[in-house]
């Protein structure tokens, strides 16, 4: 396997101090969704898609595979990219319908988080002989340059990531894309759809509890990574829907004041009962943000297929 490592232990460590700080001192306390993803996170997010609350995952699996032939043909791609793969279990799809189709010589995962990056590139390998795997350790807010140059590109960003963005940073990440890409090359995007308040809430509330120790492990993963003290148990588990901005944001809410040492930073935060740190947002999307959004960044909107409960869309763009 060739692996790229954009991002050394040292980078993430800095990118971690950085946020931590800016998140933690600001008047309205937020920390990035990236850090929820640790091993152990990463395994507690696996067992959230199969939650029977947490629809997104089957959904998307299912619109993929009605349509990963589909893809394939209009596509004809020889490199897929997979920003954010994860697992790249439902790649499996796509990789499937491509080398059916026989056009594809290439897979190009790329995530932030290495373990679970190293074990699915691995598992790919085994089970694709033949095909070269290429994964990338980087950042998609900042590393979609270091993505192989070459024609008949296929970039997919599945799972409903996209929706971690606020509209700023989904702008300029699609900008981003659109210029690496150049013309001609395609953009496979999931992107979750808006639906009632108690389907969107139960998703990220579910009744094991598995969202809220998701939730909570990113206290853990301060705790260890930066010397911090907080107690994970202190904080309730949030997930509010914002109807105005039509997105999920999961927060951690403080049951009681408390003082928390960041050793590493030399920081104390202090925290008044009631008080909630925000750690993701997760928004939800209408076929026509979603064509406004990708025509704004230069790329046109040519097919959207969606699960048969209408609830989770698979978009296919070309760049213009
Ligand atoms: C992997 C980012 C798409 O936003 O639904 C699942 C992460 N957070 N439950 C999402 C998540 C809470 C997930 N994404």
């Amino acid at each position: 396997m060739h692996i790229d490592i954009e991002l050394t232990d040292a980078d993430l460590r800095q990118s971690l101090r950085a946020d931590a700080r800016a998140g933690l001192t600001a008047p309205a306390k937020w920390l990035p969704p990236k850090w929820f993803y640790d091993k152990y996170g990463s395994e507690l997010f696996e067992r959230i898609t199969e939650l029977p609350e947490y629809y997104p995952t089957r959904a998307e699996r299912a619109a993929l595979t009605a349509h990963a032939s589909d893809i394939a043909g209009i596509t004809g791609a020889r490199t897929l990219i997979e920003l954010g793969s994860g697992s790249s279990e439902k790649t499996r799809l796509l990789l499937d319908a491509l080398r059916r189709h026989g056009s594809l010589d290439r897979f190009v995962p790329l995530d932030v988080a290495e373990a679970a990056l190293r074990d699915a590139a691995a598992a790919i390998e085994r089970d694709y002989p033949g095909l070269p795997v290429h994964a990338i350790v980087g950042d998609f807010t900042r590393h979609l340059d270091r993505i192989p140059a070459g024609p008949d590109r296929l970039v997919a960003f599945l799972g409903g990531t996209i929706g971690n963005l606020v509209p700023s940073e989904r702008a300029v990440f699609l900008a981003t894309l659109r210029r690496v890409l150049g013309p001609g090359n395609w953009l496979l995007l999931g992107t979750d759809l808006v639906k009632d308040r108690g389907t969107l809430v139960a998703a990220y509330d579910d009744s094991q509890g598995v969202t809220a120790e998701f939730n909570r492990n990113v206290l853990h993963v301060l705790n260890r990574q930066l010397g911090a003290d907080f107690d994970p148990a202190a904080f309730d588990h949030v997930a509010h829907w914002d109807t105005d901005q039509e997105w999920i944001e999961m927060r951690l809410r403080a049951r009681h004041d408390m003082r928390v040492q960041v050793a590493d930073l030399d920081l104390t935060v202090p925290f008044t009962a009631g008080e909630e740190l925000r750690t993701e947002v997760s928004a939800k999307f209408h076929r026509s943000g979603v064509a406004a959004e990708l025509a704004a960044a230069g790329f046109e909107l040519a097919h959207w297929w969606t699960d048969p409960a209408d609830r989770f869309a698979v978009s296919l763009s070309r760049s213009r």
